[in-house]
């Protein structure tokens, strides 16, 4: 199978998957909830922990329920990202944001029982995995996305509109925000599987690398590209005079960090020997901007 294939075959059974997880019934919270994560999101996060984890050996099952634990978490982000006292957006994946289609307070509470049920399923019996390491990845990821992680980066995002700061700032926002998540998928397979303090440390190296090109190229895409491909409206940085690295850098200058990123990322994959599906996926990340 090639590896488009592979990504999408993952996508799918995943997807369904992933629907089982949420309450179903013909409440508002539920349906709200529904509509929130069933709505056509790349799911890279889960399919880089699936790519590592599989490298790592780690059951399909047990990939299945913390790739939802994560997607669930993005989810969340993406519903509080997009309200009127956030980036005030009206659509997300091709269709209308949360709150547009529902109203403020379902779109606030759907965030915090996304946030709520992701914990709820890798606190459960469902993940079949030693107690202490069930710990260590919850206090991994409860950490990535807390007071020093996402919402840090996402208080920082904020606080810096209209304003310019420096590289080391932004950078700061931009790893904090968007990178802790994405570095979680790729720490929590080396956690359960206990990789040696080499390999651990190396895929932080990794992470915080692959965080970056991801809102790298988020940011240029949405200074470059439209809203068919986007399925968010474009400009909206711009607008809004965030921080960003094209702000930082303009169009060339950005092209080639992202490209140095990318090497460090393809450099440090040929030093842990990582699978061809993880390449793909940085490939796919990084095919985003042509
Ligand atoms: C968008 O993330 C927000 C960022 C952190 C850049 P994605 O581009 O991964 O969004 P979906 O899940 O595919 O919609
Ligand atoms: C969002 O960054 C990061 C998080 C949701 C944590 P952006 O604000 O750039 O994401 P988009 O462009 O709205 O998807
Ligand atoms: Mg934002
Ligand atoms: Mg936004
Ligand atoms: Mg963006």
């Amino acid at each position: 199978m090639n590896q488009n294939k592979k990504f999408l075959t993952f996508k799918s059974e995943f997807n369904k998957f992933l629907s089982l997880q949420i309450p179903d019934s013909n409440e508002i919270c539920h349906q709200a909830i529904k509509y929130a994560i069933s709505n056509g999101g790349k799911r890279i996060r889960a399919y880089l922990l699936f790519i590592l984890g599989k490298h790592f050996g780690i059951s399909k099952n047990n990939l299945n329920i913390l790739g939802a634990s994560v997607e669930l978490i993005h989810a969340y982000s993406l519903v509080h990202d997009d309200l009127p006292c956030m980036d005030d957006d009206v659509l997300r994946r091709g269709k209308l944001t949360c709150h547009k289609k529902y109203n403020e307070a379902q779109a606030l509470l759907v965030g915090d029982a996304l946030q709520s049920l992701s914990f709820e399923l890798l606190s459960s019996n469902k993940l079949k995995i030693d107690p202490k390491l069930k710990i260590e990845c919850i206090n991994l990821l409860a950490s990535s996305i807390g007071a020093q992680g996402m919402v840090l980066g996402q208080s920082l995002d904020m606080i810096y509109e209209n304003k310019k700061p420096t590289k080391k700032i932004i950078e700061k926002i931009h790893k904090k925000k968007t990178g802790m998540l994405i570095s979680a998928c790729i720490l929590i397979p080396s956690v359960i599987s206990q990789q040696t303090n080499s390999i651990h440390k190396n895929l932080i190296i990794l992470g915080e690398n692959l965080g970056l090109l991801y809102q790298m190229v988020d940011d240029y895409l949405d200074a470059i590209s439209d809203v068919e491909k986007l399925g968010k409206n474009p400009g909206k940085d711009f607008q809004r005079k965030k921080a960003t690295y094209f702000s930082l850098y303009g169009k060339e200058k950005l092209l080639n960090v992202i490209d140095t990123t990318k090497d460090e990322i393809d450099k440090i994959s040929l030093k842990l020997k990582l699978p061809n599906e993880f390449n793909f996926l940085i490939n796919s990340v990084y095919d985003r901007i042509k």
